[in-house]
Formats: C-alpha cells, sequence, structure tokens
C-alpha cells in the first residue's frame, strides 16, 4: 500500500562521529561561528573543516542551506552535510520538518542511500527529544516521498534507504523512539494519502477506493461497510445518485470506522470528497489541466489515511469516516443544468451547474452524518476555485458553524505546520443560494464562492458542530518546498490526526 519501499528509520544511541553511513546530517544556527554539540565534534574530527568554512562565508546557517562535504576517510561516514537551522530565535518545530527534508532530498541527489542525522532542535534548540524525533521522522517521510508506479525506468536521483537518527544521550532513547514511530505513522498516513491522490482517474475508480479502504480496514483492525447504488437510492441519496448517473463507473458511499472506546456513546465523523474524476460533467471544464482533476478526491483519501493513522496509533476514542465517491462525467444518462435532485435530509436542490457536484455528493454524505448521530462533524473538500482564488495554495479555508470548534481545528493546524485561515459564514450570503424552483440551488455565483459553498453544506449538517475545509488550493503543489514535494501534499491529514487526538485526550 505504500509507495516504492518505506524508508526505515532508526533511533541509534552513539557517537555521530562514529557512524558508518553515506552521508551524516549535522547542523548549524545562522550567525554561530564555532559549532557546538555534535556538529562541534564533526568540525573537530574533521580537522575544523566546518569551521573554516564558516569563517570564509561557505557556510552561513541559513534555514534550507545545505553544505557537502567529503570526509575523505577522517570518519567513517562519507559525507557531511551541514545543515542551516536558521535564526536559533526562530527555530520551530515545523522549520526542523522542513530543514530535514530538504538536508535529505540534498543527500538522495549526492547518491546517498543511507543517512545518519543528529537530533535537530534537542540541543541547543531546546525541543523536547520526542517533539524533535518526530518532526525528523515527518520531514525525512514527507521530503523523500516521490510517486513513481506508472515510470519504469530508475529514478536519476536514486534513492534513500534509510535514516539513522544519533543520539549520545542513552536516558533519551524511549522519548526518542516513541517521537520517531508517532512520525513515522503520521507522515506514512500523508503519504498514503499522496498516493490515492496522485493515482490517476483509472486507476483510482470509486472501485478501487472502495477496495483501498477494505484493505486498510483489514490491515488496521478497522471496520468496513459500503452503500452500493441500490442502497443510496433506498436511503434517498438523490444527489449523489444524480452525480453518479452520468458515469459508466458504479458508486460507492464508503464508510470506515475506528473504535477506540466502547465506553463512550460519542462518534466523531469525518467527511471527504471522492470525486475520483471531475470533468465538470454536462457543465464541462476547459480542456486545459483537466487531468488536475484526478485529484478531485482528496477530501476522501485524506480521511481514509486519517483513519488508517488511527488504527496504528490508537486513541481512546470512536470516529467514523464516510466517503462519497463517485466521477462527474457527461454522458446521455448525465444530471443536466436546470435539473432538480432531492438530498437525503428531504432538501431539493436546483442544479444550475453539474460542475458544482462537490456539495451536492457531500449534501447526502452529511445528512448521512448527522442521521449517524455523528459529532462533531468536519468535512474535507477540494470544493471551489473560488477558494483557491482566495488563499491561493498556501492555505486551506476553514468555514464553521461553531466557534470552538473551529479554534481547535485551528489549533491542530498550527501543530501540524499547516497554514489553516477561517473564512466568514455571514448569513447575508445565504441569499445568494435561493432558488425560485427548490429549496436551494447548487452555485451561488461567481462572488464569494468558496463561502456560498461552504453555506450550501451547512443546510445539511442540522445542528452538529461542523467544520468544512476547503483544499481545493492547498492539496496540490506546483513545485517541491520544504516536506512538500510536487504533486498532491496530503493537506490537513495531519491536521485532523492532531484534532482526533486532541478531542480524545482532552475531552471537548
Ligand atoms: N473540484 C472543483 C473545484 C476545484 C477547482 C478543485 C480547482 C481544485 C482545483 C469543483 O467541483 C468545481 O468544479 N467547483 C466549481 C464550482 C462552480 C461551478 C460554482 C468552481 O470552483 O469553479
Ligand atoms: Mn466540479
Ligand atoms: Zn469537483
Amino acid at each position: 500500500m505504500k509507495g516504492g519501499g518505506a524508508l526505515e528509520l532508526k533511533v541509534v544511541i552513539g557517537d555521530a562521529i562514529q557512524i558508518e553511513v553515506d552521508a551524516l546530517i549535522v547542523n548549524l544556527f545562522e550567525g554561530i561561528t564555532q559549532p557546538g554539540g555534535a556538529t562541534g565534534a564533526v568540525d573537530r574530527a574533521l580537522g575544523g573543516a566546518i569551521t573554516e568554512l564558516i569563517a570564509a562565508s561557505e557556510i552561513k546557517g541559513r534555514s534550507g542551506e545545505n553544505t557537502l562535504i567529503h570526509t575523505l576517510g577522517r570518519i567513517p561516514a562519507k559525507r557531511v552535510i551541514v545543515a542551516g537551522l536558521g535564526k536559533q530565535s526562530q527555530l520551530s518545530v515545523d522549520r526542523i520538518r522542513r530543514i530535514t527534508a530538504e538536508a535529505c532530498r540534498y543527500a538522495r541527489g549526492k547518491g546517498s542511500r543511507r543517512l545518519a542525522t543528529i537530533v535537530h532542535g534537542a540541543g541547543a534548540g531546546g525541543i523536547e527529544p520526542d517533539i524533535a524525533a518526530q518532526a525528523i521522522a515527518e520531514g525525512s517521510i514527507l521530503g523523500l516521498y516521490t510517486f513513481r508506479r506508472h515510470i519504469t525506468k530508475e529514478p536519476d536521483n536514486g534513492r534513500v534507504d534509510e535514516l539513522l537518527i544519533v543520539e549520545r544521550d542513552e536516558s533519551r532513547l524511549s522519548q526518542l523512539e516513541r517521537g520517531c514511530s508517532a512520525g513515522k505513522v503520521i507522515a506514512e498516513a500523508v503519504n498514503f494519502a499522496r498516493d490515492m491522490i496522485n493515482e490517476p482517474a483509472n486507476f483510482m475508480t470509486p472501485g478501487d477506493m472502495a477496495e483501498t479502504a477494505m484493505k486498510i480496514a483489514a490491515e488496521y483492525g478497522l471496520q468496513y461497510t459500503v452503500l452500493e447504488r441500490e442502497q443510496m437510492r433506498e436511503m434517498g441519496m438523490g444527489a449523489l445518485l444524480g452525480v453518479a448517473q452520468g458515469s459508466g463507473q458504479a458508486p460507492k458511499f464508503i464508510v470506515l470506522q475506528y473504535r477506540g472506546d466502547d465506553a463512550s456513546q460519542r462518534v466523531v465523523g469525518l467527511v471527504g470528497k471522492g470525486i475520483t474524476f471531475d470533468s465538470g460533467g454536462i457543465s464541462i471544464k476547459p480542456s486545459e489541466n483537466m487531468g488536475e482533476m484526478k485529484g478531485d478526491m482528496a477530501g476522501g483519501a485524506t480521511v481514509m489515511a486519517v483513519l488508517l493513522a488511527l488504527g496504528q496509533l490508537k486513541p481512546k476514542i470512536n470516529v467514523t469516516a464516510l466517503i462519497p465517491a463517485t466521477e462527474n462525467l457527461p454522458s446521455g444518462m448525465a444530471l443536466k443544468p436546470g435539473d432538480v435532485v432531492r438530498a437525503m435530509n428531504g432538501k431539493t436542490i436546483e442544479i444550475v451547474s453539474t460542475d458544482a457536484e462537490g456539495r451536492l455528493i457531500l449534501a447526502d454524505a452529511l445528512s448521512y452524518a448527522v442521521k449517524l448521530g455523528l459529532s462533531p462533524i468536519v468535512d474535507v473538500a477540494t470544493l471551489t476555485g473560488a477558494c483557491h482564488v482566495a488563499l491561493g495554495d498556501v492555505a486551506t479555508g476553514g468555514f464553521t458553524n461553531n466557534e470552538e470548534l473551529v479554534k481547535r481545528v485551528v489549533g491542530s493546524a498550527e501543530e501540524a505546520g499547516e497554514r489553516l485561515w477561517q473564512m466568514p459564514m455571514y448569513e447575508e450570503y445565504r441569499e445568494q443560494n435561493k432558488s425560485d424552483v427548490a429549496d436551494i440551488k447548487n452555485t451561488g455565483g461567481r462572488y464569494g464562492g468558496a463561502i456560498t459553498a461552504a453555506q450550501f453544506l451547512s443546510e445539511f449538517v442540522g445542528d452538529s458542530p461542523w467544520v468544512h475545509l476547503d483544499i481545493a488550493g492547498t492539496s496540490y503543489a506546483s513545485k517541491e518546498k520544504g516536506y512538500v514535494v510536487k504533486g498532491a501534499t496530503g493537506a490537513t491529514v495531519r491536521t485532523l490526526i492532531g484534532l482526533v487526538l486532541s478531542l480524545a485526550s482532552g475531552g471537548g
């Protein structure tokens, strides 16, 4: 299930200058002229090579800077990479993730397959060893991610097989191992989502999504069920069925459950948009970049990835994930502008654009979440181009009917180093969704499009506390940066894992 052989991570107690690897990653804060700690030890073993490069201004310690030093047999490691940590006052957990990712990719580019790193941030940086180790695990696994399933030739830039996290102080071992294994589970969950999202639509149909869900359920102790078209009909999911009717692929309504707290009645709901390809339907999209719409199931992949992680982290909480999955295609059978459909909660919807399909399938999924009594409910969707326009590819849009809940989600996003910006839900916007022929229409016009889409969704969540995350801008990266690589980002997977863990441990 994981892309091309997962990276091996290990914590080893020992001296960095004794370790035998292809590349040893050490670090330096900006402005330091005489490195201390493990970097200092390596410097001395190399006869002061690092100090000399600092004096010559070749190493400045800026964040993102990587300098290669060949050791020529002076220590067992073949190469040393000095990674800039930036200014000490600006050190953050997310910066450790980023510099680890960049240093690992740099090492990979130099043909190094076995790497070791000192624990960035846990020395002079003052960050707890478990937190630092987790950031290193996340940064390396996320930053080295590639999607090569459909490329038959070997990569030019090689591959990294192993990363050792080296620490001298044995008393830190269990903390480091705990952080490392949590980071591994979380980052591999993100990469699982990335794999699903990057997969071409002919390899990731609704049926393929359901099969993937079934496999992870079997492997990680989750409960899996799927509703077929017939059951969707019985349940009155007219909006989802409307979107699905133009496609030759059978729609699937995937349900994954994680049960970690038998004593509690509460079940948290995670809902993810699962459009495996969005052509726009009869309101067809321009052909340029239409291929990117293979990633329109990112929300569904995200919530599946969260449950995969929960199955391993085993927090004391219950979570149910709902993923309505279908293609959105034009055909003689397809939904048409002007049609009216009826969602599971009884509300009727006028179809203005068949390209506003995400909110239709979510209308039924959210209605079902309410019927199941899930609370709180968080949905994740590549919902609107308008959100991409508003926030760029930097921040996910957050929308809510519950300020307390959204604060929690924003807090989890901050911890994950994921940008999330709350957007307004002023009632004045509701006007734009009014229809002359049905209870509501499925587009509210050009202006405030991300908000009117969120307002539309709010019609289907009843009184349940709910947050909607629009990842249209953040789910896909056009260039690599830090631990984000080109293509699917897996945005909000880590935020939502953090949210569930915080709900499990902190009430709320
Ligand atoms: N899947 C798209 C939104 C999208 C656009 C995601 C770009 C990622 C990148 C969604 O189904 C859609 O087509 N939305 C329309 C809504 C409009 C018709 C009201 C849009 O944003 O143009
Ligand atoms: Mn669309
Ligand atoms: Zn879509």
